[in-house]
């Protein structure tokens, strides 16, 4: 199926390594043209220069830390520079750590709300007006499930990202008349390098093995497995295509039936 994406320019967050890259991944194949945004280095490079010589698209690489205040004014200027149009953003970075959620800090909530809230919100502040001008726009967010169902150990990403959530739902509406359509995925527990540190965090505390936490957690899900990245990378290169013109506002789980609420 043509998506209609090919020459659409897209800035893809957290692109050096799992479901960011495997976003990356989609859109290139797509033929869209990339700036891939991370924290930089070796792992970014060789991202940018795997998905130009696989997929033989324009590829730009973008370094700035999610939690610097100064990072959303930055990227969305290197992006504009990089694409001209930004017609598509991928809102994604690193996860926040994990706390017991009854001693949580300050200081870890201010950079975590940073991270997760601000820099996202102001980056797609930055984006919207050309967006809204053209009359066409993607805003997809890669949030959690801790969003519907909080996860007990993950209090700063629970509650930072459910914020993120709410103003995109609030904008969703307002933008929808020019073109722009906002949504979300919901991962459960898709198979990346966070996920792996998550479960050797989980094995320590509970002095078993990262093996016998994954066996646990996926005995737990009802597709019986974790997911992979790609399961979430091709469903946001939809929500970023032209066929899906007419959904706004969602917010999809991805994780292999493990949410029993009603979404
Ligand atoms: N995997 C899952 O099942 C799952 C479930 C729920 C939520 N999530 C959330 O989804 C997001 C992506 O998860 P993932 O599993 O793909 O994580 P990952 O494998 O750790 O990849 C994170 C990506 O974000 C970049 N990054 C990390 N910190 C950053 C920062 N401060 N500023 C800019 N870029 C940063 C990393 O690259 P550099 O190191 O090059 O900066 C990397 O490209 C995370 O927020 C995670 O908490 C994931």
């Amino acid at each position: 199926m043509d998506l209609g994406l090919y020459g659409r320019g897209a800035l893809v967050g957290g692109a050096s390594a799992g479901l960011g890259r495997a976003c990356a991944e989609r859109l290139a194949s797509e033929g869209c043209r990339l700036a891939l945004w991370s924290r930089g280095g070796e792992a970014l490079d060789r991202a940018a220069e795997q998905i130009r010589d696989t997929h033989k698209v324009e590829v730009t690489t973008i370094a700035a830390d999610a939690t610097d205040p100064a990072a959303a004014a930055q990227v969305a200027t290197a992006a504009r520079r990089a694409l001209g149009r930004v017609e598509i953003v991928v809102l994604n970075a690193g996860g926040p750590p994990t706390v017991e959620s009854t001693k949580t800090d300050p200081n870890v909530w201010r950079r975590s709300f940073q991270l997760l809230a601000i820099t996202p919100i102001e980056l797609t502040t930055l984006l919207l007006p050309p967006m809204r001008t053209h009359g066409w726009g993607r805003v997809v967010s890669i949030l959690s499930s801790g969003v519907r169902q909080p996860i007990p150990e993950l209090s700063y990403s629970n509650a930072c990202r459910s914020a993120l959530m709410a103003w995109l739902k609030t904008i969703s509406v307002e933008v929808m008349a020019d073109g722009v359509t906002v949504n979300g995925v919901l991962p459960g527990r898709l198979d990346t390098e966070r996920v792996a540190t998550l479960d050797r965090m989980k094995a320590e505390r509970m002095g078993t093995t990262a093996e016998g936490v994954r066996a646990v957690m996926e005995r737990g899900i009802p597709a019986g497995r974790y997911g992979h990245p790609d399961e979430l990378g091709a469903y946001v290169a939809w929500l970023c295509s032209d066929r899906a013109r007419y959904q706004t506002g969602t917010f999809v789980s991805i994780d292999g039936g493990s949410m029993t609420t009603l979404p």
